[in-house]
């Protein structure tokens, strides 16, 4: 079975030249498996005639919102629930300012608004129209509503000039939708553990000592090992964050519960993945009644005792020892500290994440890492936490599952 089999995709086709291109993304998609329906704007017919796409994907091409033939065939409702992913390649500047502002004055658009499925885009455009700052602020704005945004890559245009702005390759945009759709089951029938999210220390019932962890990584990466078919449970501190579907999630509050349901969740797993920000320390004495101001003196000191080390321990077992993967957050000197950890911990890999940086770390949802073994190092370019975590997943499992 092909890793796009049955997998059902709404191709959406903008006015751009990049259009020719995406005959071939059509066939590709559909050597794969595929069910692809194409729609297009009265743009892209200007480029290409709805008949090459008609005949590559094996069902009418729709293009028309007011048509009462085609919603009589398939009604752009219909279509809206049949897709599983929505790709829109090429997309130019106008589609994506459309897209950003929930206009719906077409079926392409209409669609996108009345869907629930993923959206992903492949911008196509001149360099100077990707550069200007309302372009940047439809994609910032798409962003953040979890729109998908493959490429521009950069080099010559049909313009003639030269910078970021050209459609990824079809082989590219195939690569994205079959990691998107998660199906290469890299991780079928594996038990995947998750730490994720930060620990709370308790001072007294009402203060804690705690770190700015959101756990958006470990959640996306729990997400992820889902997709490629691992049966996951995700430990969680506290975090505000929805469970990822098909994952069991057990919350915890601080390093000592998290300690003890790591442990017991570790008897029964292949891979172990500690994305927590765990704090090393606690409080050496947990006051039963709220700390009063008036009970203290001006210099008061608090005591602490080191927490256990949850993944070192997992990564020192001599049995029931899966493969360990820890990550180490820097400030500075990024790779060193990380390769020390990778070390000092025992762990199988580690990924390395500069959280010092402006685009990535604690509170951000992008990220950009280094994955550390014993063979080198792969830096992974910044991406959303859900794709890095995609990649990551994909990383780990090609160094945890051997067969
Ligand atoms: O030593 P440091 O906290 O920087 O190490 C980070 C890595 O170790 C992360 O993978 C984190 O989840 C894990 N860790 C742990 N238990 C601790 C401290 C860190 O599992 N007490």
């Amino acid at each position: 079975m092909s890793a796009l089999t049955d997998k059902r995709i709404v191709l959406g086709i903008s006015g751009g030249i990049a259009a020719y291109k995406s005959a071939d993304l059509v066939r590709r998609l559909r050597e794969r498996g595929a069910d692809v329906r194409v729609v297009m704007t009265r743009g892209a017919q200007e480029f290409i005639r709805p008949l090459t796409f008609q005949a590559l994907s094996g069902n009418p091409v729709h293009s028309d919102l007011l048509d009462p033939a085609a919603e009589a065939a398939m009604g752009h409702i219909e279509l809206a629930r049949w897709a599983g992913l929505i790709l829109i390649a090429p997309a130019s500047a106008q589609l994506l300012g459309k897209l950003a502002a929930g206009l719906a004055d077409d079926l392409l658009t209409t669609l996108c608004l009345a869907s629930q499925a993923p959206l992903a885009v492949a911008p196509a455009m001149n360099q100077v129209m990707w550069h200007h700052d309302a372009t940047t602020a439809n994609v910032d704005r798409l962003r953040s509503r979890a729109t998908h945004i493959w490429g521009p890559a950069a080099g010559s245009q049909a313009c003639g000039e030269i910078g970021p702005g050209r459609m990824l390759e079809p082989d590219e945009l195939v690569r994205r939708v079959e990691r998107l759709f998660g199906n290469r089951q890299l991780l079928a029938s594996r038990r995947v553990v998750v730490t994720a999210g930060p620990t709370r220390e308790a001072l007294d019932p009402v203060r804690y000592i705690s770190n700015r962890s959101s756990g958006k990584m470990g959640f996306a990466l729990a997400a992820a090992a889902q997709r490629a078919g691992a049966e996951v449970t995700l430990i969680a501190g506290p975090v505000a964050l929805a469970t990822p579907t098909g994952v069991k999630r057990i919350d915890v509050t601080n390093a000592l519960e998290m300690r003890d349901a790591a442990e017991e969740a570790a008897d029964a797993c292949d891979i172990f993945i500690a994305a927590a920000a765990v704090a090393d320390f606690r409080p050496a004495q947990v006051a039963e009644q709220k700390i009063k101001k008036s009970d203290s003196r001006d210099e008061d000191r608090l005591t602490l005792v080191k927490n256990p080390d949850i993944v070192a321990a997992i990564a020192a077992r001599r049995k029931l020892r899966p493969f360990t993967v820890g990550f180490a957050a820097e400030t500075e000197k990024l790779l060193e500290h990380a390769r020390g950890k990778l070390q000092r911990k025992g762990l199988d890999l580690i990924v390395a994440n500069d959280v010092s940086a402006a685009d990535g770390g604690f509170d951000s949802d992008r990220n950009s890492v280094t994955v550390i073994d014993a063979n080198g190092c792969e830096t992974l370019p910044s991406a959303l936490k859900t794709e890095l975590a995609d990649r990551l997943i994909t990383v780990i499992a090609s160094r945890a599952v051997q067969e």
